[in-house]
């Protein structure tokens, strides 16, 4: 009996919720606006003083490091008249306050934990004044490295439980220690669900990446059915990791298991972290959606810091080939946001192998519907 094609597939979402400006809103409000969002890493934070200006659903922020060695998120946002603290148009998203937020346009000055601390020619500033005129404080958190803000006024989940299941199958991974040894920021039309479906399935990779298929053969085998992502995908006879060769003169992380000394696993932490991890690296995507249309991609290729630290180390071996597979994926993912946007283009459909798709169906979907009283 062979079933109808129809009956096989799954509707996915709709279509104006990949190019609805009104979702985007939403999505501002109900997903960005409430879940734990990746923003950086730790050490782009690293320093006493040092801060991370990023974009979390349209909102800039500000992460900084006190002397302590705390973590702290602001709206960058001057209590006094508004001015943005650090110019989100221009210039390095990283950089250093040294001892003091000044405000660029009357001088009003913060503590790194954003308590203001001096307002010119207005007298001394109370305790009272400096809790009273504070910076407006964002939740941050850090995990694996990577570190995260949520804009809601209290969060509804520890950043842990939103990582639920991720958190506990990279644990033999170093993420706290490994630093990037390349990085490359793609900007891509394309939204941020298209991109994440897309990180999802391997239906795709046969049509869309010839070398990933040659190294990992069982992407193109069924459509990229029955792959066994708990235990890790194994590589071509010989190959054991994401480079131009399938392997490299790079050791491998110290603590692994057999499996993940010679397979590729692969994470996505919603909403907007990606990481796929191989036994001497990892590669780490944080998306950040610009709207409905467009995602900035920061891509960080991970090594363990004495890998870093050799004078031999040269990251290119893994970067040629995961840039060429990544702009196969952007480029294929931009084709999907014109192509859902044509007037002929009404419903997609997720096919039975593409079932890890529906994994962001079910975490977005009851997130923009609920009620809350
Ligand atoms: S707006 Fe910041 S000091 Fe005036
Ligand atoms: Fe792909």
């Amino acid at each position: 009996v062979t079933e109808d094609l129809g009956d096989r597939l799954e509707p996915a979402l709709s279509r104006e919720d990949y190019l609805g400006e009104a979702v985007w809103a939403r999505e501002c409000e109900r997903i960005f606006g409430r879940a734990w969002c990746a923003v950086g890493r730790d050490s782009d934070v690293g320093a006493p003083g040092s801060y991370l200006r990023v974009d979390v659903a349209g909102e800039s922020v500000l992460v900084t490091r006190d002397g302590d060695g705390a973590l702290h998120a602001f709206y960058n946002v001057c209590r006094h008249r508004g001015a943005e603290l650090v110019d989100s148009c221009a210039g390095d998203p990283c950089g250093s306050f040294g001892s003091a937020i000044r405000c660029p346009y009357h001088s009003w000055t913060y503590g790194l934990d954003g308590r203001l601390i001096r307002a010119p020619f207005l007298g001394a500033v109370s305790d009272a004044d400096a809790r009273d005129f504070a910076l407006a404080a964002v939740h941050v958190d850090s995990w694996g490295g990577y570190v995260f803000v949520n804009l809601a006024p209290t969060p509804e989940t520890s950043l842990l439980d939103q990582l639920g299941d991720v958190a506990r199958r990279v644990t033999r991974y170093p993420l706290s220690e490994v630093r990037s040894g390349a990085r490359v920021v793609y900007e891509v039309a394309a939204n941020w669900k298209v991109l994440a479906e897309n990180y999802n399935e391997c239906y795709h990779c046969g049509p869309v990446h010839p070398e990933l298929c040659d190294l990992v053969p069982s992407f193109r085998r069924a459509g990229g059915d029955n792959l066994e992502w708990e235990r890790g995908i194994p590589h071509r006879e010989g190959a054991y990791t994401f480079t131009t060769t399938g392997t490299t003169t790079r050791a491998a992380f110290p603590d692994l298991d057999e499996d993940e000394l010679v397979r590729h696993k692969g994470e996505l932490a919603f909403p907007n972290l990606l990481i796929s991890l191989s036994c001497d690296h990892v590669a780490s995507f944080l998306l950040t959606p610009r709207g409905a249309g467009h995602t900035t991609i920061e891509f960080d290729l991970l090594f363990h810091p004495d890998a870093i630290a050799d004078p031999g180390f040269d990251p290119s071996d893994a970067f040629d080939f995961w840039d060429v597979v990544n702009r196969q994926d952007w480029a294929i993912c931009e084709s999907v946001q014109r192509g859902m946007a044509s007037r002929g283009f009404t419903q997609g459909w997720f096919a039975p192998m593409e079932d890890p798709s529906l994994d962001l169906r079910a975490w977005w979907q009851p997130r923009m519907t609920e009620t809350h009283d």
